[in-house]
C-alpha cells in the first residue's frame, strides 16, 4: 500500500467511522451527530467516514445485476458507491441541524485516490494538506467510505471497505486512532447476541483481532493499520470505552451493563421538545418521567410521541426518583426553586437556564458538590457552540485576559433582518417563531440574556463572580434604522457583543455593547442565530462558534450533558464538577448570596 508520509495539523484530529450496523434507517443520522458533537465538544476536529444505510449496498449490487448482468466491474463500482455518497450527504444535513460547522466532501474533492481492481481496490493517496485547510474552517469533515477515485473512475474497497477508509485517513492525517463505531461495544470472543458468556476484550493485537473479530472489522483494514501503526478502536455509540487494537497484549475486559437512567424533563417548549425527541430515540438508555408543562392537554394533543406523558404538577414530574432532571422551563421563579431542590434531593441537574445559573452559580455548584451530583449547563451559554468546555479545557492556569462574544442568537438574527430592511417588531416576531427568543424577548433585546451568559463565562474564565446587575448593557431598541443604513453604506455590520476583561489587579469589567464592525472582523461572519466567542490569551486567541439558539442546537448541548452524566455514572467518564473557590463558602452563606 502506497501511503504518503503523514503531514501534521495543528489540530487534534479524530477519525470516526460509522458502519451500516449503526445506520439502520435515516433516524440514525441524528444519533451519529450526537457522537460527533461529543468529540467536537472535547476539542477534537472530526473526520467522519460513513457507510451506506444498512442493506443499501446489497440492494445496489442486486439492482446492477438486474439491469446489466455481467457488466464490467467498473460500472458496478460506480453504482454501488452511491450508497455512501447519499449517506455522507444525509449526515451533513443532520450535522447542519445541530449547528456543527461541517463540510461534506466526495473522494475526488479530497484527492482520495484508489488503485487496484474496481471492486477490491486499495487506497493510494489523499491530499492531506487540503483536508487540513478545511479543518481550519470547519469542526467536522464528512467523507463517504468504501471507495476512492481510481485511474478509470470510482473504485470500491471490498466488503467492509469503510473500515479501510477510516484507517487510511487516520494514517494520512496523523490522527491518534481510527474509532470504528459498531452495534457492539467492542470485539468479543463470540457473537454476544448469540453466546451468553462471550468475552469482551479491552485490547487485542492486530493478528488476534483479525482472527477473533471474524469480519466485524475488515481484515484488509486490520493489516493496513498494523503496517501503518494506526490504533483501531471498536466501540458503540455513546460509550467512552472501546476495544483497542494495537501492538499490545490481548486483555479481556469487563462486560459493561448500564442500567437505563430515569430522566425528568421540565418544560416542553422549543428546547424541551428537542431534548425529549433525543431521549426517546434511545429507549434502552433512558426512562422518562411525565414532562412538566403548564398546559398538559395542549401537549398531549400536539406531541408526535404518544408514549410521552405530561403533567402540570412538579411533584408528579419529579416523582419516581429521577437520576437526572433537565430544566428547560426558563425564568427565575419555579425553575430556580426546582433547580436547588432537585440537587438537594440527590438528582443530577442539566439546565439550559442561564438566568438561574448566573444568579445561583455558587449555590448550585456547592449543592452539587456536597451531594456528589453532576451539574451541567452547556446549553446555557453558546447554545450549540461549546464555549464553556473550550474554556475549561485550558486547565487551572488559563491566563485569559478577555472573553468577547456574540452570545445572543436572537439579536444576531434580528440585526440580519434589520439589515434587510425588516422592521424591528417583525424581526422579533420572526425570532420568536423560530424558537430563538426568550419568553419575554426584551431579555434578548435589552442585553439581559447576554449579561447572564457573560456572568457565567466570567466564572469559568476568571473564577470570579460578576453580578449581572454590574454589567453595563446597550439596548438594540436605541439603534435607529438610519444608523444601520449608514453603517451598511460604510461596509459595517452591527453586532451585540458581550465582553469581559480582567485587569492586572483582578478587577473585571464586563459589558454588553452594540458595535458596528468591519466585514473583516470574525464576528461579522456570524449569520442568523450563530454565536461566536474569542478567548483572548497573551500568546493566542481561541475561537469557538456554532448555532447559538433554536431547538436542535440547544437540545444537542443538553443531550451531550446527559450523555456525559450517563458515562460518568456508569464508571467511564467525568468526575462531578467542582469549582474550588466556591467550596470555600458554606451553604448558608451561599443562600444569603442567592437571595440578594
Ligand atoms: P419555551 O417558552 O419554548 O418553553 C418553556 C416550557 O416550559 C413550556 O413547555 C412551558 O409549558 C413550560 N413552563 C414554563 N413555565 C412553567 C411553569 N411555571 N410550570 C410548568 N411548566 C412551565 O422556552 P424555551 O424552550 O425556548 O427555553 C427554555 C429554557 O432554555 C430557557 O431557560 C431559555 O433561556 C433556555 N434556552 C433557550 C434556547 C432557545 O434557543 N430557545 C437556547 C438556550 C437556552 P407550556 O408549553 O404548557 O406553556
Ligand atoms: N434567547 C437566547 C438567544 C437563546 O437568542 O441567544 C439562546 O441562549
Amino acid at each position: 500500500m502506497n501511503a504518503l508520509s503523514p503531514q501534521r495539523s495543528q489540530h487534534r484530529i479524530c477519525v470516526l467511522k460509522f458502519g451500516s450496523s449503526v445506520l439502520r434507517d435515516h433516524h440514525d443520522y441524528a444519533r451519529i451527530a450526537h457522537e460527533i458533537y461529543r468529540h467536537v465538544r472535547e476539542g477534537e476536529k472530526v473526520v467522519a467516514v460513513v457507510s451506506a444505510l444498512d442493506g443499501e449496498t446489497d440492494a445496489l449490487f442486486g439492482l446492477g445485476e438486474d439491469v446489466g448482468a455481467g457488466a464490467h466491474d467498473a460500472l458496478l463500482a460506480r453504482l454501488v458507491r452511491c450508497g455512501e455518497l447519499k449517506s455522507a450527504a444525509l449526515l451533513g444535513l443532520a450535522l447542519e441541524r445541530t449547528g456543527v460547522a461541517c463540510q461534506v466532501f466526495d473522494p475526488h474533492e479530497m484527492g482520495l485516490r484508489a488503485e487496484g481492481a474496481p471492486l477490491d481496490a486499495n487506497l493510494a493517496g489523499l491530499d492531506a494538506a487540503k483536508v487540513f485547510a478545511h479543518l481550519d474552517q470547519h469542526d467536522v469533515i464528512v467523507a463517504p467510505g468504501f471507495f476512492g477515485e481510481g485511474d478509470h473512475g470510482p473504485s470500491t474497497l471490498g466488503r467492509g471497505g469503510t473500515d479501510l477508509t477510516a484507517v487510511m485517513f487516520a494514517s494520512w492525517l496523523g490522527a491518534d486512532r481510527a474509532r470504528l463505531i459498531k452495534d457492539v461495544d467492542g470485539v468479543y470472543s463470540d457473537d454476544p447476541a448469540k453466546v451468553a458468556n462471550a468475552k469482551r476484550f479491552d485490547q487485542l493485537d492486530y493478528a488476534q483481532a483479525a482472527q477473533v473479530s471474524r469480519g466485524l472489522v475488515q481484515e484488509k483494514a486490520i493489516h493496513a493499520a498494523q503496517s501503518l501503526g494506526v490504533v483501531i478502536e471498536v466501540a458503540a455509540l455513546g460509550r467512552a470505552y472501546a476495544t483497542r487494537i494495537a501492538t499490545v497484549e490481548a486483555r479481556p475486559g469487563r462486560v459493561h451493563e448500564a442500567e437505563p437512567l430515569r430522566v425528568a424533563v421540565l418544560g416542553h417548549g422549543s428546547v424541551g421538545q428537542g431534548v425529549c425527541a433525543h431521549l426517546l430515540a434511545h429507549p434502552g438508555r433512558f426512562q422518562l418521567n411525565p414532562v412538566l408543562v403548564r398546559d398538559p392537554g395542549k401537549h398531549i394533543q400536539a406531541s408526535p410521541h404518544p408514549e410521552l406523558r405530561f403533567t402540570d404538577d412538579p411533584l408528579a414530574a419529579l416523582g419516581e426518583r429521577p437520576d437526572i432532571v433537565v430544566e428547560t422551563i426558563g425564568g427565575t421563579g419555579l425553575a430556580r426553586a426546582l433547580s436547588q431542590s432537585v440537587l438537594r434531593e440527590g438528582a443530577h441537574l442539566v439546565s439550559a437556564n442561564k438566568a438561574v445559573i448566573a444568579k445561583d452559580f455558587e449555590l448550585l455548584h456547592a449543592l452539587a458538590s456536597a451531594g456528589g451530583q453532576h451539574l451541567r449547563y452547556s446549553a446555557a451559554v453558546g447554545g450549540g457552540a461549546p464555549v464553556l468546555e473550550a474554556i475549561d479545557r485550558l486547565g487551572p492556569n488559563k491566563d485569559i485576559g478577555a472573553i468577547e462574544g456574540v452570545m445572543n442568537g436572537t439579536c444576531n438574527f434580528i440585526f440580519g433582518q434589520l439589515d434587510d430592511g425588516i422592521a424591528l417588531d417583525d424581526a422579533i416576531k420572526e425570532a420568536q417563531a423560530k424558537g430563538f427568543a426568550e419568553a419575554d424577548p426584551s431579555t434578548d433585546i435589552d442585553g439581559y440574556d447576554a449579561a447572564d451568559k457573560l456572568s457565567i463565562l466570567c466564572w469559568h474564565a476568571f473564577g470570579a463572580r460578576v453580578d449581572v446587575r454590574d454589567i453595563e448593557r446597550d439596548t438594540l431598541r436605541a439603534l435607529a434604522p438610519e444608523r444601520i443604513a449608514a453603517a451598511r453604506e460604510d461596509g459595517l455590520v452591527f453586532k451585540q457583543i458581550g465582553r469581559a476583561d480582567i485587569a492586572e489587579d483582578g478587577q473585571i469589567r464586563a459589558r454588553v455593547e452594540i458595535r458596528a464592525l468591519p466585514q473583516s472582523h470574525p464576528f461579522a461572519s456570524l449569520k442568523n442565530e450563530a454565536n461566536g466567542f474569542l478567548i483572548r490569551r497573551p500568546r493566542e486567541t481561541g475561537w469557538v462558534a456554532g448555532k447559538g439558539a433554536g431547538r436542535w442546537p440547544t437540545a444537542e448541548a443538553v443531550f451531550a450533558d446527559i450523555m456525559d452524566i450517563q458515562r460518568a455514572v456508569s464508571g467511564a467518564g467525568l468526575e462531578p464538577s467542582t469549582i474550588p473557590s466556591i467550596l470555600a463558602k458554606s451553604e448558608a452563606e451561599l443562600m444569603g448570596d442567592a437571595s440578594a
